[in-house]
């Protein structure tokens, strides 16, 4: 049997980053972790403390107190804060409006990326976020950059916020809230969302589910067969 090997996407909000990780970890048997969630996660954390966004000490402190776990599930993997589930609760509008502050924080990204090798360690797995391929795993054999245009990340978001009962704003809101994610993300001091010059760039606004799968897909099996 092959040894498993690190798959890091990234790629800006909606891009399909964590539909299609999911997928491909589920073809190869790879274990998935979506690392935007744990930002969700230590959001969600401190906004239910009542902490400002400015209080970075104290967002920091929680952030290393917390523990952030995953379990598989159907359709969602399943996320929880101190082992109460909180996968809904991390998809609010209030988390989206002040994820972006608390990723910006440099000791929680040292906090969550030191989380996320160690989960990584020993391969067999697909992880997805901003800055996978670029810091937290620098050295993984297989990097997807994921891009689609803001309109049609946009209309994804809408679609499935619909899909789910989740109460959305609209179209022309969700369009304007993640240019202004983009842009944080892009822009910020530390691991900034950027392509790493080694990752495959893909853009999926013209591309179902499927297609991007299968096309990641082909690129793991060469690169394993190229490991051998
Ligand atoms: O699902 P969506 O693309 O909207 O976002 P996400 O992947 O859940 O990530 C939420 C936020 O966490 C992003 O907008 C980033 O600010 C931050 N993030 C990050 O800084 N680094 C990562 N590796 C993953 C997420
Ligand atoms: O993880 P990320 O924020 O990059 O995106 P996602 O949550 O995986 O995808 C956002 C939405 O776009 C989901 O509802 C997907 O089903 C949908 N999607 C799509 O319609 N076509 C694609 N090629 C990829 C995702």
């Amino acid at each position: 049997m092959t040894k498993g090997i690190q798959v890091a996407i990234d790629g800006p909000a909606s891009a399909g980053k964590s539909t299609v990780a999911k997928l491909v970890a589920k073809r190869f048997n790879y274990v998935y972790c979506d690392t935007g969630a744990m930002y969700r996660v230590v959001t969600l954390a401190a906004l239910r403390k009542g902490l400002s966004m400015d209080d970075t000490d104290q967002i920091v402190r929680l952030a290393q107190q917390i523990k952030i776990s995953f379990q598989p599930g159907d359709p969602e993997q399943r996320v929880f804060l101190d082992g109460d589930e909180v996968t809904q609760d991390i998809r609010q509008g209030q988390i989206d409006n002040n994820v972006s502050a608390v990723a910006a924080i440099p000791a929680v990204r040292t906090e969550m990326t030191r989380q996320q090798r160690e989960i990584a360690q020993n391969g067999g797995i697909v992880m997805d976020g901003r800055d996978i391929g670029t810091t937290v795993l620098p050295n993984a054999p297989v990097k997807i950059f994921m891009v689609a245009t803001a309109y049609e990340r946009a209309r994804r978001r809408y679609v499935e916020n619909k899909a789910k009962g989740i109460a959305t704003a609209s179209l022309e809101e969700l369009q304007k809230e993640i240019e202004l994610r983009d842009k944080k993300d892009s822009t910020r001091a530390v691991s900034p969302l950027t392509q790493a010059p080694d990752a495959t760039r893909l853009d999926t606004t013209n591309l179902t589910i499927d297609q991007v799968v299968d096309e990641i897909s082909k690129i793991i099996k060469k690169t394993q067969e190229q490991l051998q």
